[in-house]
């Protein structure tokens, strides 16, 4: 059976981008499901270094066919300025190799307007969002009032609808202390980039299906990351959408049968990006150890906002909620060279409130953040791991961490990854 789903396991940033790039060598089309240019996926292609918001990751190997599903949210003008990149690059974008759902919303200037006036009333209490506009979309959406890709095959309508979405926008706005958009002035670009779109614009979910039916090899790439998700994540500090299993599901239009594979993607340690409870989280002199100098571009500094990312141990309590909400075949680990150098290693797992341990995640928000984290110390390395290519040749400690966290997760791991470089990857 020829889908295979690949979701973020912690809370984004796991390193989806480059274990997409290596999956989709072998696929024929691969498929972002949700979120929208919230997004930044790395891939290292030999010198080239890759910085990907929307489009899927796939676009780098000529072979695959890309879509961007029902379930992404699009800001017309970020993507016309990513396929022009890419173009710039030597990639070719074209509607042969990139299609768009017309049933995908639309990212308006007054969505990201009313982010940013959300995350500033707020205060110190904010989400700590990328201000993409992500949240107003779905808001819109699920509200029934969004513009969906479809409308931009029309610019005169596409005009007048995002007229008409400014002004009520704007009352919003307003009644939030925040400056209205000018209406006019906003729309001009979002029409000029809404008709470069125009051809990219088709039925995914029937070309999915068609394809599928064929034989051919489907890979559905995830954004964000399962702690992310509006349902399963540790809500209110999560996107806007279903970065989950089923979110592949509703967010291309295809059927439960296909699917064979769910592959996990998850780090050797924790990072978090924005607020939000992060029970391993380390700070002082450890973080920074993690999180890297910020002179190379894997250092933990976010890939859509350069945000220093917060860092901490690997959290074992939560990789086992994901493996769960996700139905996890296999699990995926990167950055495990980041870790050599440490005497031992810690994991965390098992969370206790006041002194007694709970079984699996808090149940509230408020117990959430009360949780301190029980953890396992491992020994670790000290040896560079960047050119290990085969198991045996990685330092026999480094092979009991990762059967360790095999072993509790009760999930295979096959591959982990050694460096952000294409062929830095370890096969069992
Ligand atoms: P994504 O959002 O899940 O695709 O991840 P990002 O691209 O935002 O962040 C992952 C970062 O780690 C990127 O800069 C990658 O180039 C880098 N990276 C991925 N795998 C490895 C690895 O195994 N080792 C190192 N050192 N960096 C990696
Ligand atoms: P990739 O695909 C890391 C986080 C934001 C914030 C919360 C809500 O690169 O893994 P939003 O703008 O979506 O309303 O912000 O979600 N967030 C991410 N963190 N990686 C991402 O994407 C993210 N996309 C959103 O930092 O905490
Ligand atoms: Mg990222």
């Amino acid at each position: 059976m020829p889908a295979t789903i690949l979701v973020g396991a912690q809370w984004g940033d796991e390193g989806k981008g480059r274990v997409a790039d290596w999956l989709a060598s072998d696929s024929d089309v691969v498929a972002r499901y949700a979120g929208g240019d919230n997004a930044g996926h790395t891939v290292y292609v030999g010198s080239q270094v890759f910085k990907l918001h929307l489009i899927p990751s796939g676009i780098l190997r000529e072979r695959a066919v890309c879509l961007l599903g029902n379930g992404t949210v699009i800001n017309p003008v970020n993507m016309v300025r990513e396929i022009e990149e890419l173009r710039a690059a030597g990639v070719a974008v074209d509607p042969q190799r990139l299609m768009i759902s017309t049933r995908a919303h639309i990212i308006t200037p007054a969505h990201i307007a009313l982010d940013k006036a959300s995350e500033s009333a707020l205060g110190a209490g904010k989400i700590g969002t990328t201000l993409r506009g992500i949240g107003p979309a779905y808001t819109d959406k699920t509200n029934r009032n969004g513009l969906r890709a479809g409308q931009m095959a029309d610019s005169e309508a596409f005009a007048d609808a995002l007229y008409k979405h400014t002004t009520t926008a704007n009352q919003r706005l307003m009644r939030d202390n925040a400056e209205p958009i000018d209406p006019h002035q906003s729309a001009v670009e979002y029409v000029e980039a809404a008709a470069k779109l125009k051809p990219f614009l088709c039925d995914t979910s029937a070309y999915i299906n068609s394809r599928l039916k064929e034989g051919a090899r489907v890979l559905c790439e995830g954004a964000q990351g399962t702690m992310l998700d509006i349902d399963h994540g540790d809500y209110p500090f999560v996107t806007s959408s279903s970065p989950t299993v089923g979110g592949a599901l509703t967010g291309l239009g295809f059927g439960a049968k296909w699917v064979d594979r769910v592959v996990g993607v998850a780090k050797a340690f924790s990072t978090r990006v924005g607020s939000g409870p992060f029970p391993t989280e380390l700070d002082g002199a450890l973080a920074d150890r993690l999180r890297g100098t910020g002179e190379n571009f894997w250092d933990e500094f976010g890939t859509t906002t350069g945000r220093p990312r917060r860092c901490g141990w690997l959290d074992l309590i939560m990789l086992k909620y994901a493996a769960d909400v996700n139905g996890f075949t296999e699990l995926v680990l990167t950055k495990l060279d980041v870790l050599s150098g440490f005497d031992e290693l810690l994991i965390g797992v098992g969370y206790q409130i006041d002194g007694t341990m709970i079984h699996g995640l808090p149940l509230t928000t408020a117990e959430q953040a009360r949780v301190t984290p029980v953890y396992e110390r491992v020994p670790g390395w000290h040896e560079p791991l960047g050119s290990v290519r085969t198991w045996a040749a990685l330092p026999h400690t480094a092979r009991a961490y990762i059967d360790r966290i095999s072993d509790l997760l009760e999930l295979p791991i096959h591959t982990v990854s050694v460096g952000p470089e294409r062929d830095q990857l370890v096969q069992r």
